[in-house]
């Protein structure tokens, strides 16, 4: 519903802002930005994502930067997800020499190009390869579902709470922490698993145990384990196939994944076994940054603007369908 969207962002933006100004300690006695906390740059997302509510970020931008003076940044929200990943807060031996610094203590992390990155969120599942940060290819993405709509659909079909993920994930530990690894009770396809290409397809995958909940005549907790542990094992294995025949095709060491399905822990663990076997280094954002956040847009915005040394002239749009 882009109209309820656009008018809760429009109810929430203003309030937002001032505790965000407060929280960060910009605020003087006044309750006013004081001339030594003016603020110096702006970023703001342009897209991909509901053009009603996008607007509604770019409107504020700009009137801020009038406000201030200040440049405003541009940023592709998917960008946001794989510098999150690259955010270290320890500056390392062999970075030393050469990383950016941040702030007072964070990094971005130094990596070889070509990366790959895998962007897994609630509207998008893309294999991307980086040059350098801000050029980009995809190398495949999904044809129908995104994972993290993947797991809140399924996660519908099972009775339990948006959004979905982590409620699945619980379901499936917990599985495993009763049973062990046993054989699931109901198998699930690994779609396109054997494809040719680097997409991905998830929706047959929610079809499938939508038809398998419908052969059961009552469902108990534990068939919600199964199924939550069958259909989680199912997106993992697909993810880490994928994932390793670009890596390999493209002759990669650095490996990203970003986006708010990284919160998972059991993902985040199969990532964790495979780099180590095939030897990547594997970039994963914190915890609390993985899903969707204003500070990977700061991130994003701030490197933007150090890369390319100015700001946008033009008036900024809202592009709902803006890829990487
Ligand atoms: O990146 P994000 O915060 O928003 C988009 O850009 O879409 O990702 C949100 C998605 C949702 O679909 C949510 O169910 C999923 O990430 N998610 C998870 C977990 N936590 C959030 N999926 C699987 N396991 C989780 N623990
Ligand atoms: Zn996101």
């Amino acid at each position: 519903f882009p109209m309820i969207a656009k008018r809760e962002h429009t109810k929430n933006i203003d309030p937002l802002y001032n505790i965000a100004l407060k929280e960060a300690g910009l605020l003087d006695a006044n309750g006013k930005i004081s001339q030594e906390n003016k603020i110096d740059l702006i970023t703001v997302t342009e897209g991909p994502g509901l053009e009603p509510a996008l607007w509604v970020g770019i409107t504020f931008a700009e009137s801020l930067g009038g406000i201030w003076d200040s440049p405003i940044i541009p940023v592709n929200h998917m960008e946001g997800h794989i510098v999150t990943s690259l955010i270290s807060k320890e500056n390392s031996e062999e970075n030393k020499e050469d990383s950016e610094e941040n702030s007072e203590n964070l990094f971005i992390k130094k990596i070889s190009y070509p990366a790959l990155a895998l962007l897994i969120s609630g509207g998008h599942t893309e294999l991307v390869k980086i040059n350098k940060l801000g050029e980009y290819e995809i190398l495949g993405s999904t044809r129908d579902d995104a994972v993290g709509e993947a797991f809140d659909k399924v996660a519908r079909l099972l009775g339990m709470t948006y959004p979905g993920g982590p409620e699945i994930s619980k379901y499936a530990e917990v599985r495993v922490l009763e049973k062990g690894n046993i054989p699931p009770l109901y198998p699930l396809p690994r779609p396109m698993l054997h494809s040719k290409d680097l997409d991905f397809s998830f929706s047959g995958l929610k079809t499938f145990v939508l038809y398998t909940l419908k052969k059961i005549p009552k469902i108990t907790e534990d068939d919600k384990k199964e199924i939550a542990y069958e259909f989680q094992n199912a997106v993992i294995e697909v993810l880490l196939a994928k994932t390793l025949e670009a890596g390999q095709k493209i002759g990669v060491k650095d490996l990203i994944i970003g986006g708010g399905v990284t919160a998972n822990t059991q993902i985040r663990e199969a990532f964790i076994k495979m780099a180590e076997q095939e030897d990547f280094n594997l970039h994963l954002p914190e915890k609390s940054l993985a899903g969707d956040n204003a500070f990977m847009i700061a991130i994003a915005g701030f490197l933007k603007y150090q890369r390319e040394k100015k700001s946008t002239t033009s008036a900024i749009r809202a592009r709902g369908n803006l890829s990487l």
